[in-house]
């Protein structure tokens, strides 16, 4: 029999574990840094350097960081569904946890594209991890490979595709304050089950079954609530 399609939809929240910051609890990195200066289309304009030098010392962040129980927790459910990880997340921890589909809303910290042809997307090794406005791969100039704010999201096509197929939906460590990442809800069909693990959730539609707690905590409920053992 076909397995059944658990759809995730994951933020910052997912990683906080992992020792990631989140944007906007307490001490998040929108209080630490003007969003509008290092994370916008019209700040990378003005400051390109700035913009690196932003995304260089998370790079450097999520080296140090290895995916936490949440993230292991969502693999090991891939032995009774299709799982289909959606993140807003620009780390690379559900890939290294083993997650087979992981679509990335935000882009991806790890790599850098061409400015000259943004089709050529790059990965960035280990070792040389820092990009200024004059590193050239290959030829081109290259910046982070981020959706910035005020740009479009490419991926949200197929996720709204991926939110309209879920059998069971389940929203993990997000404010739900960005848009277009934030109405993934509504795409979902009437009927399916929905949860939202966040340990502060956000106000969400009545019928989401609200699991208050962090992701590792959340994620290993979830299963056990999935597999009818509570
Ligand atoms: P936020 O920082 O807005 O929200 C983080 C959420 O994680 C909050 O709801 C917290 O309550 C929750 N949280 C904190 N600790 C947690 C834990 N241990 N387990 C589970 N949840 C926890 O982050 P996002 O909603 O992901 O975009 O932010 C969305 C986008 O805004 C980001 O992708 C980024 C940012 O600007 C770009 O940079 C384009």
């Amino acid at each position: 029999m076909a397995k059944k399609k658990l759809v995730i939809s994951s933020g910052a929240g997912m990683s906080a574990e992992s020792g990631i910051s989140t944007f906007r609890d307490a001490g998040g990195l929108w209080e630490q840094y003007p969003v509008m200066e290092v994370a916008s289309a019209d700040g990378f304009r003005r400051n390109p350097a700035l913009v690196h030098k932003f995304y260089n010392e998370r790079r450097h962040d999520l080296l140090k960081a290895q995916p936490n129980a949440g993230h292991l927790g969502l693999v090991d459910l891939e032995k009774d569904y299709d799982v289909y990880v959606i993140t807003q997340n620009v780390d690379d921890l559900h890939e290294r946890a083993g997650s087979k589909h992981v679509l990335h809303l935000h882009g991806e910290l790890m790599k850098v594209r061409s400015m000259e042809h943004p089709e050529r997307v790059y990965q960035l090794h280990p070792e040389a991890l820092d990009t200024t406005p004059d590193t050239i791969i290959d030829g081109d100039h290259v910046r982070p490979h981020i959706v910035f704010f005020q740009e479009a999201v490419p991926n949200m096509e197929p996720a709204v595709e991926l939110a309209h197929e879920a059998d069971v939906f389940v929203v993990i460590g997000t404010s739900l304050n960005v848009y277009p990442a934030a109405s993934l809800l509504h795409y979902v069909r009437p009927g399916v089950p929905v949860y939202y693990i966040d340990p502060n959730p956000a106000p969400v539609p009545a019928g989401v079954h609200v699991l208050k707690m962090g992701a590792s905590e959340g994620v290993a409920k979830l299963a056990r609530i999935l597999r009818g053992q509570e």
